[in-house]
């Protein structure tokens, strides 16, 4: 079996997918550059599993650095986290969010052909479904158009992932677009750790309920949705690790280009989140009904059954179990690694 190269596996999603990459027996090679995460979050994934990942500081966008990372290891295919996430900041710097998704993605096409490996898979996103397609979203629905800088880099690295593709039939790439992660490992020994006054709900309610931050925020109770609040499709992110395992073994099986949603298929409404993490935590989370934040939707989640005809994979974790978990790792974490 050769080993498997992990871009941004220092951070969030990556760190949990070397868990269970690891622990499904592949050799796990990680570079990251460390602009979003801490290497702590790699020794931990060691203390999980018992077994290290061989890690490199480096930037994708040093081509010479990726090379001598295939270099010295047998690498059959990448799992690539590596990018910058948040939408806030995309919008206000654009070129910094393009040149580091979409040119740091060319390098890292670039030297996998020069090494002769052409296995992918994408860390895409449900934002590229923009705001006029209706939930449920399948794969076969229009992707041209997001609403912010960092959901145009995964519908132009798509893009150009597909056209890889059709120039040369070796290629095998699977963008996965993943709907709403959060969570943790059960260990509470790795989860999400952000930088800043966090923007998505589920990291500032912890941080409400560690008492770190004071009051909630919600954003709109006037949506078209059954409670008024935004609906949106978490997924577990353990649940959404194992679908890199399936993926990747997919990957290697079968050539082409398969863009295949990770999500439960369930949505749960922004006052369903909070009541669940109360459960969780066993203490009430302090809030305030807010305007709607710009760019928001009322509804999203998948239609999750690609994932499963293609690679039987399908979430297991449900809302609650989610909570519980992202409180978890929060109490044992207060301040993050
Ligand atoms: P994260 O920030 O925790 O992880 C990304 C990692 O990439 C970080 O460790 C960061 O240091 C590293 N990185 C960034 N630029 C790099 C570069 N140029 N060279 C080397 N390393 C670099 O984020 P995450 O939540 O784990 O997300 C992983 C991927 O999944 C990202 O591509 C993100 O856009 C995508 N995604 C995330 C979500 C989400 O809600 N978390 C949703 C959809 C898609
Ligand atoms: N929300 C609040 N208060 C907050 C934060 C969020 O009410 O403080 C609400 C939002 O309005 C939304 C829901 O909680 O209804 C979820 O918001 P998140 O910010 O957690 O997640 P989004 O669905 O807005 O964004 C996520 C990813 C993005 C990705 C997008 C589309 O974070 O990277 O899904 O796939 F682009």
């Amino acid at each position: 079996m050769k080993d498997i190269l992990v871009t941004g596996g220092a951070g969030f999603i990556g760190s949990h997918t070397c868990v269970e990459l690891l622990e499904a027996g592949y050799n796990v090679v990680v570079v990251d550059n460390l602009s979003n995460s801490k290497e702590e979050s790699l020794n931990r994934v060691k203390q999980i599993t018992g077994k290290s990942v061989k890690f490199y500081k480096a930037d994708i966008l040093d081509k010479e650095a990726l090379d001598k990372i295939f270099k010295e290891n047998d690498i059959g295919s990448v799992i690539h986290f590596a990018g910058l996430k948040a939408v806030g900041e995309s919008v206000r710097k654009p070129v910094e969010y393009y040149h580091n998704n979409i040119t740091g993605t060319l390098c890292l096409i670039e030297v996998m052909k020069e090494n002769n490996c052409k296995t992918m898979v994408f860390s895409s996103s449900a934002t590229v479904y923009g705001v006029k397609n209706k939930a449920p979203y399948t794969e076969d629905m229009d992707t041209s158009t997001a609403t912010n800088p960092y959901g145009y880099t995964k519908v132009m690295i798509e893009q150009i992932l597909k056209d890889l593709y059709v120039s040369d039939n070796e290629w095998s790439i699977i963008p996965l677009r993943y709907f709403n992660p959060i969570g943790a490992h059960s260990s509470g020994l790795i989860g999400e750790d952000p930088n800043g006054i966090p923007n998505n709900l589920v990291p500032y309610i912890a941080q409400v309920a560690v008492g770190k931050l004071e009051q909630l925020s919600v954003y709109g109770d006037d949506y078209e949705t059954p409670d008024g609040t935004g609906v949106r499709d978490y997924i577990h992110v353990v649940d959404l690790a194992r679908g890199h395992v399936l993926a990747v073994k997919y990957a290697l099986e079968n050539k082409g280009f398969e863009p295949v949603n990770l999500g439960t298929g369930n949505g749960s409404s922004v006052l369903e989140v909070v009541a669940a993490y109360e459960k969780a935590c066993g203490k009430p989370i302090n809030k305030r009904i807010a305007p709607r934040r710009d760019g928001d939707i009322a509804t999203s989640f998948a239609d999750a059954s690609k994932a499963k005809a293609l690679f039987g994979w399908e979430a297991k974790s449900d809302i609650n179990e989610m909570c519980a978990d992202s409180w978890n790792f929060t109490k044992k974490n207060p301040n993050g690694f």
